[in-house]
């Protein structure tokens, strides 16, 4: 299992500008081979950024690498960078892979 999340650094007052170019996008990913989840995270806010995270669990990292290779991965960042992305976000986003070692479900 692989878990591919990347931080956005999003600008006070454009909190609700970010949450809606995310929860109302198009989402290509159900059908891509190795999906399993998605997240949008909104995390701890800070003096000059709040804190989001989208979070993708995938079967592989071999499935990730697929999925950033793919016509899903272009279309969904068809538009990304576009519409106040300059002053939406403090920078590109931080992007982090990780293997997963151990998972544990409820009984
Ligand atoms: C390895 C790099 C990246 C990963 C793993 C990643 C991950 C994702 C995922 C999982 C989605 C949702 C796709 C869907 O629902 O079908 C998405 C969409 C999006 N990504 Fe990325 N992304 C990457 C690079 C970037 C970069 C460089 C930017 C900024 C320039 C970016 C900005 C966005 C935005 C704004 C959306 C929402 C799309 C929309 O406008 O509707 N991503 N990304």
């Amino acid at each position: 299992m692989f878990i591919a999340m990347n931080r956005f650094r999003v600008a006070p007052g454009s909190e609700t500008d970010f949450e809606q170019v995310w929860l109302s996008r198009d989402v290509h990913l159900r059908t891509v081979p190795g999906f399993e989840s998605f997240h949008l995270l909104r995390g701890p806010e800070q003096d000059d950024h709040v804190l989001y995270a989208s979070h993708t669990v995938w079967a592989s990292k071999a499935a990730f690498e697929a999925w950033t290779r793919s016509d899903a991965f272009r279309e969904a960042h068809r538009n990304a960078g576009q519409s106040g992305a300059r002053t939406m976000y403090l920078g590109p986003p931080q992007f982090e892979g990780f293997e997963v070692l151990q998972t544990v479900d409820r009984d």
